[in-house]
């Protein structure tokens, strides 16, 4: 990579990288230069109804990013599981010499099931989270060069969309949970001049929406329920891709923000300011 690229000598962790917006967000850094550390679970939670990456999913996100010329080094992974996650960073920090960049990115939508979707989506999406933050922390704050960690929330972190079945209000819950989060860290890792955000995408073309349990779960919200069920956006798009969310990624781990922290960036065509 040049050593003109904006986040040329950096290392970035992002988490749920084997597809859709996490592959993304690791070729747009990777592109500007950074090194990858990659995780992602590449197996089923039972409450999700559709399915979640695989192994081959997540070796076609390196073989992206290395055919493009980044270097990456890829490992399988729960965000669930705190020290599992601190064991893949390492590996990852071992083989790269540090860490710039955190991408708390893994994420499901069990959006239509009972208290096992809630569970598993509070699991997952927010402490999942937590884990992500918690384990850079002690390499960021030793290393004493600040950095930039996004939590990727969601619009439902913002505003109450969705259904009133268990999973859904998990999601709703634990993605406005990450923004308390966000927040928290924000303040709690000012003096290390580590930077904490939330972005918050309105529907982005991946497999967790684009398939057919989250389509029908769409139409059966707005067909059997009222005043939460208008997903449209107010700029005239369905959904936003994977690359635009990866572009606000890119500005707001770049030095371009390097005074901007606790700040929740919608990237949602409009959607919460609508509502
Ligand atoms: N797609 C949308 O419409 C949308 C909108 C707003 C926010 N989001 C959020 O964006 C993020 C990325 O989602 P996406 O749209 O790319 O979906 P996706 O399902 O394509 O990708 C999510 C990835 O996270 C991985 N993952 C799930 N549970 C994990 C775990 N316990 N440990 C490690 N990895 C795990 C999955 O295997 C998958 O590869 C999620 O946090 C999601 O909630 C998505």
């Amino acid at each position: 990579m040049s050593t003109a690229a904006p986040l040329a000598g950096k290392v970035a962790f992002i988490t749920g990288a084997a597809r859709g917006q996490g592959r993304a967000e690791a070729l747009r850094l990777a592109a500007d230069g950074a090194d990858i550390i990659a995780i992602d679970l590449c197996d089923q939670i039972d409450s999700v109804p559709y399915p979640l990456s695989t192994p081959d999913d997540l070796a076609a996100t390196v073989k992206l990013v290395e055919d493009a010329g980044g270097r990456i080094v890829a490992v399988q992974a729960d965000v669930r599981d705190e020290q599992a996650l601190r064991a893949a960073l390492q590996t990852g920090v071992d083989r790269f010499g540090r860490l710039d960049i955190v991408v708390a990115n893994a994420g499901i939508a069990p959006m239509q099931s009972g208290p096992d979707g809630w569970r598993d989506v509070v699991d997952v999406n927010l402490t999942g989270a937590h884990h992500t933050v918690e384990a850079a922390i002690p390499i960021m704050v030793a290393q004493g060069d600040g950095g930039s960690i996004v939590l990727i929330s969601s619009a439902a972190g913002l505003i109450g969309v969705g259904g009133g079945d268990r999973g859904s209000l998990g999601y709703t819950a634990a993605k406005h949970g990450v923004v308390g989060l966000m927040r928290a860290y924000a303040n709690f890792l000012a003096p290390h001049s580590i930077r904490v955000n939330t972005i918050h995408p309105t529907g982005v073309d991946t497999p967790m929406i684009n398939n057919e349990f989250t389509r029908g779960w769409l139409k059966h919200i707005a067909e059997e329920l009222n005043a939460p069920t208008d997903f449209s956006n107010a700029l005239p798009v369905q959904v936003i891709q994977s690359e635009d969310v990866a572009n606000a990624v890119a500005w707001l781990v770049s030095d371009q923000a390097r005074y901007i922290t606790g700040v929740t960036l919608p990237v949602d065509a409009g959607i919460v300011n609508k509502r």
